[in-house]
């Protein structure tokens, strides 16, 4: 018999996905050059010179029998060997390879998590707003997710929100930081006082509550006096979901890892969990081909001097023309609080100006857009006069 959940999950897609296919018929009808299409966060900019050039030598150099293999479903040795070695020097905080799964981006290892740590009736505390897909994916797991909104204007957590929403069902909190799509990053007193909370909980439940940290964008921070702390050293009980896709602009080729702590408690037990997980949703391996990339790759980065001047100059033209806009430190998206509340409404004014942004609904925080600046900058440039009329008509 056919899934009506899942079929209610194949048929109400993701917006964002919706808004980026309208962007490019838009564009096949009127010119790309006229479409400011500001939908989806699909790296603009080139993969760094290494990684082409690692494929280059791969393809040339290596057996293609053993380059294209199946390789075990946790990862080729030599690669999570290599991971190892990167966060055990970049964080200093040790960890073997036997407690890294190398995934098909942070995507599959956060739904590997939910399915490990989470049972029927279980509960999944989201700090909103947040990534669309996680309530889809702890759905998907048998749990229920609990949304907390953060704190405005600074989109931290709020701590009473929190503690209301916290129970014995808690199975896990999600963190998203460098966030998507607020582009903040959760300051170093708030993740502390966050692990407090944990800790205690924990203490009175008498059974874990996993902190699930999603960095996709830990590496894509602009200013200098920010920095994202390495949550495993602050929380056992912590899992660790990373991703190449916007490192190193490789988000179709599907390359991530997942974290076990090693100091949380029998977490060979939680592994052997998630590897399971894997097993159930199909997941065989990763690319072969890209996890024999990796090791070359580890330190490479794409340029982040275009997001950073990305981020400058759309943060000072919405700000200058009144919009309210969270400050945005890190991944590649402004939270732009909607001139009026209805954001879809917001939305439909800035697309009859050819202007593509995401209304905020489905991050689970309404009243807001999503605009991602993982564009060309000129575009941003060419742009400005549509935001500067939008914010007009709005009387800002
Ligand atoms: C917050 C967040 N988590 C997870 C993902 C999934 O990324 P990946 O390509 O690594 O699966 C994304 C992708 O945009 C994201 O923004």
């Amino acid at each position: 018999m056919l899934s009506d959940t899942m079929r209610s999950f194949g048929k109400n897609a993701c917006i964002i996905r919706e808004i980026s296919a309208y962007g490019a018929a838009r564009s096949a009808q009127i010119g790309a050059e006229n479409v400011f299409d500001f939908s989806i966060g699909n790296p603009n900019l080139p993969a760094p010179p290494a990684v082409r050039e690692t494929l280059v030598r791969l393809l040339t150099e290596m057996d293609p029998v053993a380059l294209h293999a199946y390789t075990p479903a946790v990862g080729l040795p030599a690669v999570r060997q290599a991971v190892a070695g990167y966060i055990t020097e970049t964080y200093d905080f040790p960890v073997t390879m036997d407690s890294l799964y190398i995934t098909e981006g942070a995507s599959t290892a956060l739904a590997m998590v939910f399915h490990a740590v989470c049972q029927e009736g279980d509960e999944v505390i989201l700090f909103a707003p947040y990534f669309t897909e996680y309530p889809v994916f702890v759905r998907a797991a048998g749990a229920k997710s609990v949304d907390v909104p953060c704190t405005e204007p600074d989109f931290q957590i709020d701590f009473n929100a929190f503690q209301a929403a916290l129970s014995d069902k808690t199975a896990a909190v999600v963190v998203n930081s460098p966030n998507n799509p607020s582009g903040v990053v959760l300051e170093e007193a708030t993740l502390r006082r966050l692990c407090a909370i944990l800790q205690e909980k924990e203490r009175e439940v008498g059974h874990p509550i996993y902190l699930i940290s999603d960095e996709p964008y830990r590496d894509l921070v602009y200013d200098e006096d920010v920095t994202v702390p390495y949550l495993p050293a602050y929380y056992d009980d912590t899992f660790v979901c990373y991703s190449y896709s916007k490192n190193l602009s490789i988000p179709g080729e599907r390359l991530g890892y997942l974290l076990v702590s090693p100091r949380m408690r029998d977490w060979q037990e939680v592994f052997a969990a998630c590897a399971g997980a894997a097993r159930t949703m199909g997941y065989i391996c990763t690319s072969s081909l890209f996890q024999h990339l990796l090791p070359a790759c580890l330190t490479e980065r794409v340029d982040l001097t275009v997001y950073r001047t990305n981020r400058d100059l759309l943060y000072g033209a919405l700000t200058e023309y009144g919009f309210t806009v969270a400050k945005p430190s890190g991944a590649f998206y402004l939270f732009v609080k909607s001139p009026e509340p209805d954001a879809f409404a917001f939305y439909e004014k800035a697309k009859s100006r050819e202007i593509l942004l995401v209304p905020s609904d489905d991050f689970g925080y309404p009243g807001y857009v999503r605009v991602s600046y993982c564009v060309d900058t000129d575009k941003i440039r060419r742009a400005l006069p549509g935001f500067k009329a939008l914010a007009e008509s709005y009387g800002l």
